[in-house]
Parts: C-alpha cells; structure tokens; sequence
C-alpha cells in the first residue's frame, strides 16, 4: 500500500501516539543542510498531527492519489509537536501542525510558528468563527461538549444549560474528566469569555460538589460510569458516544445505548454580557501552515482538500464528528442526535482564555 510504502521512505520518523520519548533526529547529515529551496524542489509535505484516527490515514492516503503530493507523517502530542517545532526552529522540514483543540493551534501562533493563508476556498468552506480572524488556522471538524444522561434515569427536559448542572440536585451524580484535559479548559474558557470570572468559578465549584467520583479516564470513561450507575450524566465530547455506540465491544455498545444527548445552551448571567443565551460549546480539531514551511503551495492544496465537502462527509461519516463545511452531509447518526444551537463564539478565545480557565481549576481544586 502507498502509504506503508510511503511510511517507510519518509524523511522524518513516526512517533507512535501517546508515546513520550522523543524522536530520532529529523535528517542524516547531508540533509541537514540542505537548503529551503531543495527541500521545496520535492513533491511532498511533511504533517506533524496529533490526531490519531484510521480515517485520517485514508483521506492522507487519497490525497496522494489524487495529487501526486507525497504526505510524510509525524503523529504525537500537541505538545510534544509544539516544542519539536521550537527545537527545529527555522530547520524545521514541517509544513503543516494539526492538534485535536483549538487552544494549541492558538499556542503555536503566539509562539510566531504560523503563517496567514489566503485561500478563498478556506474562507468558503470554514465558517468564520471556526478559523483565526488572519487566517493563520483553520478548523477541520468540530465538537460539541455535551451532556448524557442516563435514560432509565434523568428525564432530558431536567437539563437545559450548562448552568443547570450546577444545581445542588445533582450531587454525587455528575461523572467528567480531569481539569488537565483541554476539552474541559475549553469549555469553562468559553463561559470565562461571556461570563464574569467569580460567576465561573463558583460555576467550576459546584460541578465539583456535584461530582460522583474524583475526575479519571476520558469522555468515554465517562458514559461507562453513568452506564454503570456511578453517575447519572456525564459530560463529553460527541464523537465519543458515536465510538462507543460503533465499538466491537458488546460492553461498550450497551454503555452507549444507555445513554441520550442533551445539547445545553449557556445562559450568562454575570457582567459581560448579561442574560445572552449561547448555544452549545464547540471546540474544533484544526490546523495551520508554519512559517518555516518548505511546500506552502502544497500545504494550502492539502488544508483545501481536509475542508472540501468530499473530505468533510468522510469525517463525519467514519469518525463521528461534525464538520466544519456547512454543505457537507451529516452521517446518520449525527443526524440522529437532531438539530442544535452551536456557540458561535470566535474560537480564538479558548486559547486566550485557556490560563484563567486553568487557575480557576487550580483554585476550586478541581484534579
Ligand atoms: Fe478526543
């Protein structure tokens, strides 16, 4: 296969996910000094990504197809991603950085990593509030941060707002993931934007109090526990319900089937602005060009194509996430979980408020 052929001849190693050590120098020595220009001379971009789904390597795989552009991968954690590209610095054969939130992409563009793209076709096929205002990034697929719930055991007209778990009703019943995760960062950024920040953290201390258990494992872990009986509603990320309810696992099918979607809307209350209701938090997986690319020509084609209706069915249809193109077709089962209002909220600010989001954890004591 082309792209098992492709993995073997790259230029710069895989880094199996979730893998910590750090990666074997990039290029032999004579390579290394090649210039920018010789680098370019190739048909090829290199991806540093930290999405880690079977669907991204066939649309990569088809993109070779069609193209002829050979994809060189680099799969890690954003993090490490982002301080390989420090280290790399202006020696960096990367083209493009793909992360799973929103808030590294903004880390990488405050750092001076990325570069603007002026692509008509980006602007068309991203809505504004899901790419950077310079076009410096762009999302890819979006995710909305949800409720579920038990369905032998909550009635879904109990639950209309994120607020509403916050209620004093729900203790001991609510099961989430730890505040070091960045979905969860995301979403008290996005109410730290609307809200006032003492609102907020009381906001982040009551979800404490109503917590059935001490934050572990991810969203999945979550839906298990509600499941299981643990908790009664947990909060997710969507696409995790769609894995659960696909999974081989008799388990983990019956886990999901337990459970229903609410899509809360966030009512602020506070003084930033009062009384205007927000639909349901977003976050997006996305990606940017670096600066230092060597193929941005290529790269722009590549983001163009990840964003193009094709693609974005494929998304949707294989990984259970929504797409950014507002004309691409949603798979049957996002389209079972109905309508909803989507926070329109310019995504940039998760990352600009993602260290307030941070300290209020700190500060409730939320692990
Ligand atoms: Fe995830």
């Amino acid at each position: 296969m082309q792209y098992i052929r492709l993995l073997l001849l790259m230029t710069v190693p895989i880094i199996a996910c979730n893998k910590t050590s750090d990666p074997k120098p990039e290029r032999a020595a004579s390579k290394q000094q090649a210039t920018q220009a010789d680098k370019a001379a190739k048909k090829e971009i290199n991806v540093y990504t930290h999405r880690h789904y079977e669907v991204d390597k066939e649309i990569f795989k088809d993109f070779e197809t069609k193209t002829g552009i050979h994809i060189n991968v680099v799969n890690a954690k954003a993090d490490e991603l982002l301080a390989r590209l420090e280290r790399e610095g202006d020696k960096s054969p990367a083209d493009v950085f793909i992360t799973s939130d929103v808030a590294r992409l903004y880390r990488a563009q405050q750092k001076g990593l990325l570069q603007s793209i002026d692509s008509d076709m980006l602007k068309k096929n991203v809505p504004s509030h899901l790419r950077d205002e310079n076009s410096q990034w762009f999302g890819l697929t979006k995710r909305a941060r949800v409720i579920a719930y038990a369905n032998s055991r909550v009635k879904p007209s109990e639950i209309k707002t994120y607020q509403d778990l916050a209620n004093p009703k729900w203790k001991g019943k609510i099961a989430v993931r730890s505040s070091s995760n960045i979905y969860n960062q995301s979403l008290l950024a996005s109410m730290i934007a609307k809200d006032d920040h003492e609102f907020v953290t009381r906001w982040a201390q009551n979800i404490l109090s109503n917590m059935a258990r001490s934050p572990k494992g991810n969203d999945r872990d979550q839906v298990k526990a509600v499941a299981a009986g643990v908790a009664d509603i947990a909060i997710i990320n969507t696409y995790y319900l769609g894995k659960l309810l696909n999974s081989k696992d008799e388990n983990e099918k019956s886990a999901g089937e337990a459970v229903g979607l609410i899509f809360p809307e966030y009512q602020a209350v506070g003084l930033k602005e009062p009384g205007k209701a927000a639909g349901t938090h977003i976050n997006i997986s996305g990606a940017g060009v670096l600066k230092t690319a060597p193929h941005v020509k290529e790269a722009q084609e590549f983001l163009e194509y990840l964003t193009s209706i094709e693609v974005q069915n494929k998304f949707s249809a294989a990984n259970y996430e929504y797409p950014v193109n507002p004309k691409a077709e949603l798979s049957p089962l996002l389209k079972s979980w109905g309508d909803f209002k989507e926070d329109t909220l310019p995504l940039s600010n998760l990352g600009k408020y993602n260290a307030e989001a941070v300290k209020i954890f700190d500060q409730v004591g939320w692990k």
